[in-house]
């Protein structure tokens, strides 16, 4: 029988980017070991086909991990799911090795990924959009599924599917500036591609891009060299873009013990990682990105041309559509008079907040558990603490930053983390055929680490 034919399903992942494509292979390896053998899974993805970032896949980015840090390698360095498997399938292994880069293109990247989505593709629904996850009115949590409801994604109506555990990987939510509603000349970083393509370059003379952290300058560099009859504003809210530490002492927070280090440290230890490392990831651009929008911005120096022009300790504070013109107020400073720039598209490059399940969860989300700053308590193997009655888990893949550290919302750790939620789902197995509360008070274990290990409040 096919995975899809099940009536509930051991895990329904809810999302299909890289950290469920990791847990589905991560559960496809654990049938080989014996582990999984029962486990049956289904992923609900809602884009028509595999997708990473496609609207960021620009000439020449590369990736910020390196390419061991791929789905698999770190969990099983024997694995045929990794990023050298791939190249070996590719006939570019050698190639790959003689290119003496641990970073690879984001394009061949995606064409990894891609290649590995294709050998779990049965266990996947493309075009599919959870809607909602929650529980049947008329049976009680400990007896109970979960059930979702999933939207067909070309609006050909829904269904629902039963679960006992859902894995929620749903990514970065988008930001945008207060003030400010996209529309057909206002993009947000993550939408860039598909709203560039639809529109004649040529009538973009002056565009605009806000932002200091990687996408903002990957954006900047691309339309600057897309658009040679542009003026290319770059809005930088720090003095000049400042660099992504990525030296190997600060990588450190990254390693997988970081994880631990970060769940059962102090509070002041969790404080101190975000004090000293955030800029490893947030607002800010790798040293070579940076050095080819400075070698670009000179050269024009050199010529007497001034088609790129850093606007820095500045904001955008709000968008104002005059017919055909896009109106982009500029905020110097607080307290400051807002100044106006007229330009024929805004790029928005100004980040995300992380996943938050809340919506998805809806009713059920009063039965998990919150710390005294209103965030879910999470247990070690990334599942939500739980009131006790309810049987089923509720797993988190990103969103869980306060509890597990910066790589939460990153690749780094993808590949342990699904094993980390494999053991416990087939930890939890039994316990759930027993109705157990047990292991829902404690927050689960995972690899043979204590069942009563204490939660970070
Ligand atoms: P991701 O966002 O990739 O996938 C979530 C999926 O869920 C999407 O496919 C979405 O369509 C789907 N979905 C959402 N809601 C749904 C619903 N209700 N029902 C069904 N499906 C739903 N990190 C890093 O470590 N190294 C790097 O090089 C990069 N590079 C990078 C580039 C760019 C441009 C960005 C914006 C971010 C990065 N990142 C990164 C960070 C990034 O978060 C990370 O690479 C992964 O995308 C995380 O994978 P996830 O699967 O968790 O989320
Ligand atoms: P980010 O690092 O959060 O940067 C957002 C930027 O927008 C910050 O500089 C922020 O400044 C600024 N900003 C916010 N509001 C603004 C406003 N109103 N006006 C002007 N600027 C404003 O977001 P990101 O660059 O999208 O990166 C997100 C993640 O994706 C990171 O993990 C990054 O590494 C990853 N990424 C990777 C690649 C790649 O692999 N090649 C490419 C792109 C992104 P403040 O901090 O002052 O608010």
């Amino acid at each position: 029988m096919s995975d899809r034919e099940h009536d509930t399903y051991d895990v329904v992942g809810v999302g299909f980017g890289p950290s469920n494509l990791s847990l589905a292979i991560a559960l496809e390896e654990s049938r080989g070991n014996g582990a999984g053998n029962e486990i049956s899974s289904l992923f609900m993805e809602r884009q028509a086909s595999f997708g990473w970032h496609r609207n960021m896949l620009l000439p020449s980015t590369t990736m910020q991990v390196s390419f061991l840090k791929d789905l698999a390698t770190f969990r099983n360095p024997t694995s045929s799911f990794s990023f050298v498997a791939y190249l070996h399938a590719s006939g570019r292994l050698a190639e790959f090795v003689n290119n003496q880069d641990f970073f690879p293109t984001r394009q061949e990247f995606h064409q990894y990924l891609e290649w590995a989505q294709e050998r779990v593709a049965d266990r996947v629904a493309y075009g599919s959009e959870v809607r909602s996850i929650g529980l049947p009115l008329d049976t009680a949590p400990e007896q109970s599924d979960l059930r979702l409801e999933v939207a067909d994604a070309t609006g050909q109506g829904s269904r629902t599917v039963r679960a006992r555990n859902v894995v929620i990987s749903t990514g970065l939510v988008p930001n945008m500036p207060e003030g400010t509603e996209r529309d057909e000349r206002v993009w947000h970083s993550s939408e860039f591609l598909e709203k560039y393509r639809r529109i004649d370059p040529r009538e973009l003379r002056r565009v605009a891009v806000a932002g200091a952290g990687q996408s903002a300058a990957e954006i900047t560099r691309f339309l600057y060299d897309e658009l040679p009859h542009a003026q290319v504003h770059a809005v930088v809210p720090s003095y000049g873009y400042s660099i992504a530490d990525d030296t190997p002492f600060a990588n450190q927070v990254f390693h997988p013990s970081a994880v631990d280090d970060y769940y059962f440290g102090t509070e002041r230890t969790r404080d101190a990682f975000w004090r000293y490392h955030r800029n490893t990831n947030y607002s800010v651009v790798d040293d070579d990105l940076i050095r080819s929008l400075y070698r670009r911005w000179y050269d024009d120096e050199v010529r007497g041309v001034r088609r790129l022009e850093f606007l820095n300790l500045t904001r955008v504070s709000g968008v104002k559509r005059v017919g055909d013109e896009t109106r982009v107020s500029l905020q110097e400073g607080p307290g400051t008079q807002a100044r106006e720039l007229t330009v024929d598209a805004l790029v928005c490059a100004t980040g995300y907040d992380a996943m938050k399940p809340t919506s998805l969860l809806r009713e059920l989300d009063g039965l998990c558990l919150r710390d005294e700053s209103g965030r879910y308590r999470v247990g070690r193997d990334y599942r939500i603490v739980t009131a006790l009655e309810l049987r089923c888990g509720i797993y988190l893949q990103g969103g869980t930053e306060h509890t597990h550290g910066l790589s939460s919302s990153l690749l780094s750790n993808i590949a342990l983390r699904s094993g980390d939620i494999v053991d416990s789902i087939v930890a939890r197995r039994a316990e759930q055929d027993a109705v157990s509360p047990t292991l829902t008070e404690v927050g689960g274990d995972i690899n043979g680490r204590s069942l009563g290990t204490p939660l970070p409040r």
